[in-house]
């Protein structure tokens, strides 16, 4: 997407990297994107408030405290006339005081206030980014639809080697212009693209029972399919999920029907048809124990005991039988280790959905992960997306789902 007069809001923390951010100003500008900068305390330390001028031919705000800028434009009113809050380089310090939602100088300050998409870069040293700490963070910011540029690998400034580096700045000014596409191509911000519209979202695993305590279940963690829910929210959709058990929370501004087995999501989801769009991310079990024991099933001297499985019903496939209480769009899902096309387009067919979107499980971390590596797969053939946060994951699909229904 063009950059040409899109607004951006950028800030510039503490860090080596720092000098970088100048170089980004540059590369926006030239494409005709407006650049407000905001520099920290410490990013001062790094690069001065005239070089930024310079480049961005525009004032550039350091304090919190300033009458003369509170006279100008209210430090609320610099994120509003923004179109994307940018933080490059994001320190440690400063994404750890985003998770714990402090604002003790202007830049915090402005990210707690502001109600525009945040996307950061991180750049630190390799252990300070490996650190629990700052992880558990990340984790925090990324479950509250922050974005991220990940850290390049690379020797660092400090002498060590490994993943911290600052994106380059051509990375990050892609990462921006996509953000802005999904964001202004849903309508000028996420807010409003489905507003009126009902979508239905499963998610997580089923647990399938043997006896009053054992069940049948997979590793599913229901965070792709929780942050679609939340995503379709931001768009402005109605959102029923009907989850699965997960250990993570409830999306906010979302109902949530919580099941524990096939049949109860199959039962729940009919409840809550119709829809205008239904996005089938659960990992339900194929198969149920066909006699539920009534009484924990006693281990003894004899064989093993067996189980007699049954078919569960496929959700997908019901909801996409053509009728009148077919949603508009029916997305499902399908996670494959090898033949990623070949098996998702079949599966497609089989099931009756518009669109899949084939995750490749094969590769590590994938599973239960923070990111996804997914193709979708439609009538017109695939898109391959680049390995992803499932938060990106989410808003790309949202920002889809909301051009195909809106
Ligand atoms: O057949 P498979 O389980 O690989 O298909 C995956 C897709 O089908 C996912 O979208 C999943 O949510 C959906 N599905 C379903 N009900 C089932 C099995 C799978 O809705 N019983």
């Amino acid at each position: 997407m063009s950059l040409d007069g899109k607004r951006v809001l950028l800030i510039i923390a503490g860090g080596i990297a720092a000098y970088k951010a100048l170089e980004l100003v540059r590369l926006l500008t030239k494409e005709g994107c407006g650049v407000s900068c905001v520099l920290t305390k410490a990013g001062a330390q790094f690069v001065t408030p005239l070089s930024l001028q310079a480049l961005s031919g525009a004032k550039v705000y350091t304090d919190l405290f300033s009458l003369t800028d509170e006279n100008e434009m209210g430090h609320i009113e610099l994120s509003r006339a923004a179109d994307l809050v940018v933080v490059v380089p994001a320190s440690a310090d400063i994404l750890a005081k985003m998770a714990a939602g402090l604002a003790d100088d202007l830049a915090t300050t402005l990210l707690l206030a502001t109600d525009k998409p945040v996307l950061v870069a991180p750049a630190m040293n390799v252990r300070m980014w490996q650190h629990a700490a700052t992880q558990a963070n990340m984790a925090t910011l990324n479950k509250r639809g922050v974005l991220v540029v990940p850290p390049d690998e690379g020797p660092m400034a400090c002498g060590e080697f490994g993943p911290g580096r600052l994106a380059e700045p051509p990375a990050i000014v892609a990462a921006i212009a996509q953000t802005l596409a999904q964001i202004l191509g849903a309508g000028g911000s996420l807010n409003g693209a489905l507003a009126g519209k009902h979508a239905l979202v499963t998610s997580g695993p089923t647990h399938e029972p043997i006896d009053p305590v054992r069940y049948l279940g997979n590793r599913s963690s229901g965070k792709q399919g929780h942050a679609i829910a939340a995503a379709l929210a931001a768009y402005g959709a109605r959102v029923t999920l009907v989850s699965g058990p997960v250990s993570i929370p409830d999306p906010a501004g979302v109902n949530v029907v919580h099941v524990e087995t096939a049949l109860e999501m199959l039962a729940a989801v009919r409840e809550a048809l119709p829809a205008d769009v239904a996005v089938c991310a659960a990992a339900v079990a194929d198969w149920r124990v066909e006699t539920l024991a009534a009484h924990k099933i006693k281990k003894t001297n004899d064989a093993p005991p067996s189980l007699t499985l049954t078919e569960n019903p496929d959700i997908l496939r019901i909801i996409s039988t053509p009728g009148p209480r077919r949603p508009k769009l029916v997305v499902g899902f399908a996670a494959e280790t090898e033949n990623l096309y070949t098996h998702a387009a079949a599966k497609r067919e089989r099931k009756g959905c518009d669109w899949i979107i084939a995750n490749n499980v094969g590769g590590t971390g994938i599973m239960g992960g923070d990111s996804n590596e997914v193709t979708l797969i439609n009538a017109a053939g695939e898109e391959i997306w680049p390995v992803m946060g499932k938060h990106e994951v989410a808003v790309k699909l949202a920002a889809l789902i909301a051009q195909e229904v809106a």
